[in-house]
Order: structure tokens, then sequence, then C-alpha cells
């Protein structure tokens, strides 16, 4: 009789403990936070169902775009905080764990920040200054509520080379130091990012690593590279990526993937260059109707191949964020061609949790 009961609480505990794990985040509760980009409509609750989604399923956010440089400070002397505001307070009602993005980066930042009345370039002095303002005035107004930040959004051309914005011709490489610095003064104990897409391309990961070295060369706080894991069905190869997850832990930071989706369309190229743009053809939109479960499947191995690997290193991987909650609301259905039918993240587009998902969580069960 006494058998009979143990095994009875025992398989009792086992459900309990299952049902405890129904969600991916308390999965990976542990072993890295799983996160989700938020858009202004699901904070507002326009479709309730997505907000719900997102205050269920994932343990942290970040905002899509409402905390850009051109959406919270469009002119040098005018800041727009209601959907950021509403976003942190968002997160904190859910008790998720909120994240900053991004306070300097080549687009989406207004034309004013570099040049002066007669339009033309401002000189370094003043560069700093306007950078040194936007960043005491956003850091410094969620001083205590946020987690960390994107300091600095894509720097680096793929072949590691400095790319060539206006924050890099005005002031040199030293922009990214100087942004560092700031937010380190605006809020000692927020964390501070680099974050990047192909992070894995060799070229790129190294002039990162140097990045990393010589800012904490120069005393700057820096606790971690986000690799943003834009990715494709056959790029990176889960070898480049778990060689680019060792060189950042060899360089002394956390490694956050950032804004993961796994693009199951053809790709006119790899990357995240919000500045490319490609022309719709039928051939490079194949799954208007659905996708064929053969490619579903190598899909799904891809998202397991990638998952493997970040509970593989789970003690320097700290967050994975996906880039948008269903395949309704990415932004790769109309990037780099518009108007295409993408499958890149967790959700469908019934707001349905993949199959795919109760893989990851058996997966993230079983891991050390
Ligand atoms: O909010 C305005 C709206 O008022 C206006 O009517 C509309 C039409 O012009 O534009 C709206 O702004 C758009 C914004 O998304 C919000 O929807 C911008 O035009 C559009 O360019 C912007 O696209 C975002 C893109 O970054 C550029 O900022 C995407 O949603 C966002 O997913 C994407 O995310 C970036 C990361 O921040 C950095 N890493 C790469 C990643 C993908 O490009």
């Amino acid at each position: 009789m006494k058998l009979i009961t143990t095994i009875t609480a025992l398989v009792f505990l086992a459900s309990i403990q299952t049902m405890a794990q129904k969600t991916l985040a308390d999965a990976t509760k542990g072993k890295f936070l799983l996160g989700v980009a938020v858009n202004s409509q699901q904070v507002d609750g326009v479709n309730p169902i997505e907000t719900e989604l997102i205050a269920k399923e994932f343990s942290a956010i970040v905002p899509e775009n409402c905390m850009k440089p051109q959406p919270i400070h469009p002119e040098e002397n005018k800041y727009v905080w209601d959907s950021a505001d509403k976003f942190v307070a968002f997160g904190e009602k859910n008790k998720q764990v909120v994240t900053g993005h991004c306070l300097i980066w080549h687009s989406q930042i207004g034309k004013w920040f570099f040049i002066d009345a007669d339009g033309k370039d401002v000189s370094p002095e003043v560069l700093k200054e306007r950078m040194h303002q936007h960043i005491l005035t956003v850091v410094g107004r969620y001083k205590g509520r946020i987690k960390g930040w994107d300091v600095v959004n894509e720097a680096f051309e793929d072949n590691g080379t400095y790319r060539n914005s206006k924050f890099y011709q005005i002031l040199g490489k030293d922009f990214i130091k100087y942004a560092f610095q700031f937010a380190h003064e605006a809020d000692p104990n927020v964390e501070l990012y680099y974050n990047d897409y192909n992070v894995e391309t060799p070229a790129k990961c190294d002039a990162i690593v140097q990045l990393v070295k010589e800012l904490k060369a120069a005393g700057c706080r820096i606790d971690a590279v986000g690799s943003q894991a834009h990715w494709h069905m056959n790029s990176p190869t889960v070898d480049a990526t778990e060689t680019s997850i060792k060189k950042l832990k060899d360089a002394g930071v956390k490694v956050l993937f950032t804004e993961l989706d796994i693009s199951i369309l053809p790709s006119p190229y790899d990357g995240a260059n919000v500045a490319a743009n490609f022309k719709y053809s039928k051939e490079m939109d194949p799954y208007k109707e659905g996708v064929p479960d053969s490619i579903q499947q190598k899909w799904n191995k891809r998202m397991l191949d990638m998952f493997g690997l970040f509970l593989k290193y789970n003690d320097v991987v700290d967050r994975v964020t996906l880039w948008g909650l269903t395949d309704n609301t990415t932004w790769l259905n109309n990037f780099p061609i518009r108007g295409r039918k993408d499958y890149p993240v967790l959700f469908d587009r019934n707001n349905q949790r993949k199959p795919v998902v109760d893989e990851m969580i058996k997966m993230a069960k079983k891991s050390k």
C-alpha cells in the first residue's frame, strides 16, 4: 500500500513539475532568459491574444522600435516618451526583464543629430555632446528599471571594417567608447551591450572581440555582446556559431542572442542590413499557401540545432530573444523583399505555439 502511495505521489509531483515547465521560459529558467521583441500595438493590447501570449510565454522583453533614437528623440529639444514609458511599465507589470534597444545606431536616427543650422556636418565636439545628452536623458529616465542596454548597434561591416556611418565619419571609432562611457555615467548599475548581426562571420567576430578588448582596456563597462541571430536555413553553420560563442566567451563577455529569427525563405543575401531591398518574385515567396512538411522539418532541425548550442553554452549565454512574437508580426514578411510570407519564429499566424517549441522544452529539461 505504502509503495502505491509513494508512486502516486511521485507521478503527481512529476506532472506538477511538467505543468510548471509548460512554457519555454519556464524550461530555460536558471539557464538563460527567453525574450521577445514587442511592438507598441502589443503593449497597447490592440490584439489581446498577442499581449497575453507575450506576458505568459516569455521572461524578458525588448522594444522592437519605440526606444530607437528617431522615435524617442526626433528633434534635438524634443523627446517622445509615451510608447517607451508604456513598454517599460508593461514589462514591470508582467515581472519580465526589460532590455533597452538601442541608444546609438546609424539607422532610425534623426538627421538633426549630425547637422548644424546650415545643414553641414557638426563638429566632433557637438556630436559628442549630442550623444552625451541623448544617452544621459534616455538611460537616466529608466535608471534602475532596465537590466541592460544595446548601447551601440551595428558598427561593423561583415569584413570587420568599421561601418562608415556619420558617427564614424565625424568621431572615428571612439564614438563607441564615448557611448559606453555615457551610458555607464547615466546608470552605473545597468548592463551594457554591443549588438550586431552576422557575428558568426569570422572577420566580423574578430573585429568585435578586438572592440571588447579595447573597451575593457579603456576602463569601459561591457557586459555582453548581442548576436542578433537573423539566420537563414543554411547560414550560419552551427560550427561557425559555436566558434563565435567561444571567441566571445574567451574575450570575457556574456553572449546574448538578441533578435533570433530563422527565415525559411530563399534569401537574396545573408544579413540584416535594413538598407538592403530586393524585387518581389514568386520564386522568392514559395510558401504563400503554407510550408510543406519536409521543409518545416528542416526548419525545426535548424532551430533545434541552434537551441542545443544555446543550452550547451548556457554558462555564457544569458538571454535568447525572438525578434517577433508570431509569423504574422515578423519584420521578415517585408524584408529584404516586401509582401512575402515568412515563418521565422515560434508562434504561427494563428498565435499557436509551433510543435518545435515542445521539442525545445524537452531539450531544455534534459540539459544540465
Ligand atoms: O512608426 C512609423 C509610422 O508612424 C509610419 O506611418 C510608418 C510608415 O512609414 O513607419 C513606422 O515606422 C516603421 C517602424 O519599423 C515601426 O513600424 C519604420 O518605417 C520601419 O523602418 C521600422 O522597421 C524596423 C527596422 O528595425 C528599422 O528600424 C523593424 O520594425 C524592426 O524589426 C527592425 O529591427 C532591427 C533592429 O532594430 C536592429 N537589428 C536589425 C533589425 C531588423 O532590421
